[in-house]
C-alpha cells in the first residue's frame, strides 16, 4: 500500500513536470499566456481549476497516507457514512456548481456587444485557409489570407462563416475557439491587449490538411495598424524587374487568374485566395510554408504534395523557367 502510494506520488509529479516544457514550448500559441481579455478570463478560470484540482489531489493523497496507518482506530459506522455523504455527494456538487456559475457567467463578458463603430472583419473557412475581409473604409471590402492584423487595445469582432464544412478559429492567446458553420454567420469578440504576434489554427477536423490550416495574428499599435491596412488596399504595382514581368506575363497566360485575384491587373478569379499582396504575407498557404521565391515555385509545381486535398493543382507541366519566373512575380507582389 504505502509503495502504491509512493509510485502514484511520483508518477503525478512527473506528469506535472514533464508537460512545463511543453507548456512553455507553446507560448506563441497558449491559452495560458493570453493576449486578450477573452483569454485572460478563460486562463483565470484555469489556473482556478488546476489550483482547485491540486488541493483536492493533495487531500486525497492525505487521506490515502492516514487510511494506510496501521495504527489508528477504525471508523465507527456513522463516521464512515458522514465522510461518504460529505465526500462524496456534497463537496464535488458544491464544487462543480460553484464552476459552472462560474463558467456562465463568464459567457456574458465573453458575448458582449462591441459598439456599432467597431472594426467588423469577416473570416471564412476554406479548403483548408481563411479568406479575410477587411473593410476598405468605403463601402467596399479588401480580400486578403491567412492573417489579420489588429490594433491593440481596441475591440473586434470577427464575422465567420463557412463555405463547405465546418471548421473551428482559434487563436488561444487571443479568446476562446468559435466554430464556423456553413450557411450561418458565427461572431467572436477578440480584443488583444498586448502587441505580438500569435499564431492560430483550425480546431474542428475538416479534411486531409486540417494540421494545415494556421493562422497568424499580428496584434501592432493603430498607426501601424493603418498602415498595413492601406498598404494592402492599394491595387499590386507592375513590377520592373524582367524576371518577375515574364512572370506576370506567364500568371494570365497559364490561366491563373481564373482562380485567383489580382487587384490591378486582368486576374480577377474568386476561388483561390486574392494574391495582390502575396509576397508580403507572413506564411503561405495558410501557414504551412514561408514566403520566398523558392517555396512559391514549390507551391505552383507540386501545392496537392505539400497540402494533401487543397484545391491548387500542381503545375508542374509548366516549363521550368516559367515557374520560377511565375514566383519571382508573386514574391515582388509586396
Ligand atoms: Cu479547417 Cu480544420
Amino acid at each position: 500500500m504505502r509503495q502504491r502510494l509512493a509510485v502514484a506520488v511520483i508518477c503525478s509529479t512527473a506528469v506535472v513536470l514533464f508537460s512545463l516544457p511543453i507548456i512553455a514550448a507553446a507560448l506563441p500559441q497558449s491559452t495560458l499566456h493570453p493576449a486578450g481579455r477573452g483569454a485572460e478570463l478563460i486562463a483565470g478560470l484555469f489556473w482556478w481549476m488546476a489550483g482547485g484540482a491540486l488541493l483536492i489531489w493533495a487531500l486525497v493523497i492525505g487521506i490515502a497516507w492516514y487510511a494506510q496507518r496501521t495504527d489508528r482506530q477504525p471508523w465507527s459506522t456513522t463516521a464512515l457514512r458522514r465522510f461518504i455523504i460529505i465526500g462524496g455527494a456534497v463537496f464535488p456538487t458544491l464544487v462543480l456548481t460553484t464552476l459552472l456559475v462560474w463558467g456562465l457567467w463568464l459567457l456574458a463578458p465573453l458575448r458582449a456587444e462591441p459598439g456599432t463603430d467597431a472594426l467588423r472583419i469577416t473570416v471564412i473557412g476554406e479548403q483548408f485557409w481563411w479568406r479575410v475581409r477587411y473593410p476598405d473604409g468605403t463601402d467596399n471590402q479588401i480580400e486578403l489570407a491567412n492573417e489579420l492584423w489588429l490594433p491593440v487595445n481596441e475591440p473586434v469582432e470577427l464575422l465567420l462563416q463557412s463555405r463547405d464544412v465546418i471548421h473551428s478559429f482559434w487563436v488561444p492567446a487571443l479568446a476562446g475557439k468559435m466554430d464556423m458553420i456553413p450557411g450561418r454567420t458565427t461572431r467572436l469578440l477578440l480584443e488583444p491587449n498586448r502587441t505580438g504576434s500569435f499564431r492560430g489554427a483550425c480546431a474542428e477536423y475538416c479534411g486531409a490538411s486540417h494540421t494545415f490550416m494556421a493562422l497568424q495574428v499580428r496584434v501592432v499599435e493603430r498607426l501601424q495598424y493603418e498602415a498595413w491596412l492601406a498598404a494592402q488596399r492599394a491595387p499590386a504595382m507592375m513590377p520592373t524587374d524582367a524576371l518577375a514581368l515574364a512572370g506576370a506575363n506567364a500568371f494570365l497566360r497559364n490561366g491563373c487568374g481564373a482562380c485567383h485575384t489580382i487587384r490591378g491587373t486582368a486576374a480577377g478569379g474568386r476561388v483561390g485566395p486574392d494574391l495582390t499582396h502575396v509576397g508580403s504575407r507572413l506564411s503561405l498557404a495558410a501557414g504551412t510554408l514561408t514566403t520566398d521565391s523558392d517555396t512559391l515555385a514549390r507551391w505552383i509545381s507540386h501545392a496537392p504534395t505539400i497540402k494533401p486535398d487543397a484545391r491548387m493543382p500542381a503545375f508542374e507541366v509548366l516549363p521550368a523557367a516559367e515557374i520560377t519566373a511565375m514566383a519571382a512575380y508573386l514574391e515582388a507582389l509586396q
